[in-house]
């Protein structure tokens, strides 16, 4: 049985007036059906271009150079703006990393929500607002209705972003991509929306693909999670195994890096950054792209990717 996204050896590229800056290639995984897949990476590998080249939103300067993104056994990709608009929001959803900016200010969040199920269902306003009202009680809003007529600036960082999940999950999609999800907000709201993206996909059977530099943050919801450098994936595994018996050098050094220890097996010990900075993808180098980082590296390493 195929998986629900199957991505195969994609490659993006934005062109900005110097050459090719390759945010994506080779990457090549899938999510099933009601599967949690985490995307980790440190900013700039390339996780949100993915995220938006999966739901056709990458902006005009960027090109899908090759490969395919097959959504239920279809590729999205050249697909008509209309048939793409009816799967975004209906099947496949979003949530962004900042609540704030993906809310309309001056709307009413009852409204915001509602409108999601008017732009994708046939049905009355009134039945769009009852939907409305009983997704928000879903995501934590009981009773809903103070809610619902709340303008974005009256609600709490945290709150704002289980509103946003609201309007994700409207439409009952069969997939969200969460970017950063949680990245906006302090440690407390972070747990609390983690545990609410976690409930929700178990009681909906929601496939998520959810991408975050934080590996505590992956760890908590994960089964899978892809390790991204450089605009290309270097290790798959179970969460334990990944942070706990990582393979590849940049994955041993992302969790050298992590402050929590027991995210380690062993005693206790102080974070090990990584030295450098990812490379910078309109220049790559020839070879393996961790290579001039990498405390493991070998002469084959400069021109051959291991
Ligand atoms: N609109 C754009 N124009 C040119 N380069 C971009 C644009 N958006 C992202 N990039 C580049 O693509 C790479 C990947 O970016 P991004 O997908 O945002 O990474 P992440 O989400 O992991 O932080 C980065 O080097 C970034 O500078
Ligand atoms: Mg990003």
């Amino acid at each position: 049985m195929p998986g629900l996204l199957e991505v195969e050896d994609l490659a993006v590229a934005y062109h900005t007036g110097g050459g090719p800056v390759w945010a994506a290639r080779d990457l090549t995984f899938d999510v099933e059906g009601g599967e949690v897949v985490g995307l980790l990476g440190e900013s700039g590998c390339g996780k949100s271009t993915l995220l938006l080249a999966i739901l056709g939103l990458l902006p005009p300067s960027a090109r899908v150079v090759k490969g395919a993104i097959r959504f239920r056994g279809r590729d999205l990709l050249g697909r008509p703006p209309s048939e793409l608009r009816r799967v975004r929001g209906a099947e496949i959803a979003i949530v962004f990393q900042d609540p704030a900016l993906a809310l309309n200010p001056v709307r009413r969040v009852g409204a915001q929500v509602a409108e999601v199920l008017r732009a994708h269902r046939d049905q009355s306003g009134r039945r769009c607002r009852d939907d409305a009202l009983s997704i928000l009680a879903e995501v934590g809003f009981t009773p809903p209705d103070r809610v619902y007529d709340a303008y974005p600036h009256e609600l709490s960082g945290g709150q704002r972003q289980r509103v946003v999940l609201a309007q994700a999950l409207a439409c009952r999609p069969a997939l969200l991509l969460a970017d950063e999800p949680t990245a906006s907000l302090d440690s407390t709201t972070q747990a609390e929306v983690l545990g609410l993206i976690a409930s929700l996909q178990s009681r909906l059977g929601l496939a998520v693909l959810m991408a975050s530099h934080d590996l505590g943050a992956l760890a908590a919801v994960a089964r899978r999670v892809l390790v991204m450098y450089a605009g290309t994936l270097v290790e798959t595994g179970t969460p334990a195994q990944v942070f706990g018996q990582p393979l590849h050098p940049y994955t041993r050094g992302l969790s050298l890096a992590y402050p929590r220890a027991a995210m380690r097996p062993g005693p206790p010990s102080r974070p090990v950054p990584i030295p450098g900075s990812p490379p910078d993808p309109a220049n790559l180098p020839p070879g393996c792209a961790f290579e001039p980082r990498c405390p493991e590296r070998r002469a084959v390493c400069v021109e051959q990717a291991p």
